[in-house]
């Protein structure tokens, strides 16, 4: 059943922090691939936030004031149309089903905010999101100017709806929070399929299949973000998913991947042994790592502060660095040169929800903020050695980044992505060949 009293209390919750004016948020677009064929189609993450509604063409309107109203614009029904791409609401169906207080065919859109724009103080827009979409609704603002001399003004002012709506997204509810434990059980299965089907001598592409048949039979049929599944040296390249490299005995893999499930994404990364068994070398980056992400969701804690985690897995890392020879001087010293960023360049963890890089400030005003219950974050600390003449050779090329999803509690956290294997031991245990 759907629960259109969840999207409704969302609303609400927007309008009374708008007080008073007009919000417009329009859905995502179509993307064209190439000829008569579309890239799958996702809709606007807060558009579907505050209505439930997936269809393309759609555009939520809200009006703040005394009395309310929730309006939506979307497609008609066309019987043509509905045979040849399938089943669309229609205002009438839209309206009933999903609770909006009234519903128009998104070809009225022009002319119905012309007249519901006239008189508003304040228009709420994603402004700078779509180009089309600015010149549009300004042109229309423009429209309404020129009608005052009809007593008729246009908003006068102009704010962007993602300072309410982010930080509305950043606490996530008992749904959201439902739907990404569903999305990390079904990714954490998907991590686990990989480990035991690895085997020296497969294709990353084969392995990335894997995954994706793990994601579709469990109803996400798409990843939240393109997965990397990376062996050896391609692991030390962050944004690697090429995919079509053949594993190599001997060598690590590192698997960063998450479904979507039901609009809301998991990220996870895994790093093993392509066969079973982690090499001394590997094995003592490895366990550095994990330190490290240990201790960073160890401060992953409400009360600290967004960098807390962060600080936490440098100053293991720096240490670790240091014992690998890769580093020198102190613990101190490294993190005051930062000369750890040769060998970890990224931060450790993001906002994750509907987006896998989820909406959310991390400062308030030039202060990190503090972490609260319901604020959903990855801890991905890893370590990326690339061949140097400074780097001990048994190190090259070892690429490393542990990864897990964790919300924040009133009273500490939880991490929902634990099933995967993660200490050395349950990785050869799992992937141990008969
Ligand atoms: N998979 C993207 C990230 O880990 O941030
Ligand atoms: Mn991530
Ligand atoms: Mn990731």
């Amino acid at each position: 059943m759907f629960d259109y009293a969840l999207y409704a209390q969302r609303r609400r919750r927007l309008l009374n922090q708008m007080q008073r004016g007009i919000a417009i948020i329009p859905n995502a677009s179509e993307k064209q691939r190439n000829s008569d064929a579309d890239h799958p189609y996702r809709f606007d993450s807060s558009f579907y936030y505050l209505s439930g509604f997936a269809e393309p063409e759609s555009v939520l309107v809200l009006v703040a004031g005394e009395q309310p109203q929730s309006i939506l614009f979307c497609r008609e029904k066309d019987r043509e149309r509905e045979i040849w791409h399938g089943y669309r609401s229609g205002p009438d169906a839209a309206q009933e089903q999903f609770g909006f207080d009234a519903a128009y065919s998104i070809a009225r859109l022009d002319e119905k905010l012309a007249e519901l724009m006239g008189n508003q103080p304040a228009l709420f827009y994603p402004l700078g999101a779509d180009a089309a979409w600015d010149q549009r609704i300004l042109r229309l603002r423009g429209s309404i100017q020129e009608k005052t001399r009809s007593g008729i003004r246009a908003p006068d002012e102009i704010r962007d709806v993602r300072t309410l709506l982010n930080e509305m997204r950043l606490f996530k509810d008992g749904h959201e929070l439902d739907i990404l434990r569903r999305a990390a059980a079904i990714s954490t299965g998907a991590h686990r399929r990989a480990m035991q089907f690895t085997r020296s001598g497969q294709f990353e592409y084969e392995v990335e299949a894997e995954l994706l048949h793990e994601f579709c039979r469990n109803g996400a049929r798409d990843p939240a973000y393109t997965s990397i599944v990376a062996g050896g040296a391609n692991a030390c390249v962050l944004h690697y998913i090429e995919n079509n490299a053949r594993l190599q005995d001997g060598d690590l893999l590192l698997i960063d991947a998450g479904c979507e499930f039901k609009g809301y994404a998991s990220d996870i990364t895994r790093t093993f042994p392509v066969n079973g068994k982690f090499r001394p070398e590997q094995k003592d980056v490895y366990e550095i790592v994990l330190a490290a992400q240990t201790a960073a969701i160890a401060a992953a804690l409400p009360g600290n502060n967004w960098e807390a985690p962060h600080n936490a897995a440098l100053r293991i890392l720096a240490q670790g660095f240091i014992d690998l020879k890769l580093c020198h001087g102190t613990v101190e010293g490294v993190l005051e040169s930062e000369s750890y960023k040769k060998y970890y360049m990224h931060r450790t963890g993001h906002w994750m929800g509907m987006d896998v890089h989820d909406v959310g400030d991390y400062k308030i005003g030039d202060q990190w903020r503090n972490l609260q219950a319901g604020m959903v974050m990855t801890v991905e600390p890893g370590c990326y050695i690339r061949p140097a003449d400074d780097v001990p050779l048994a190190l090259w090329n070892i690429g490393i980044r542990i990864e897990d999803d964790v919300v924040i509690t009133a009273t500490g956290n939880e991490v929902l992505t634990d099933a995967a294997p993660k200490t050395v031991y349950e990785i050869e245990e799992l992937m141990r060949h008969e």
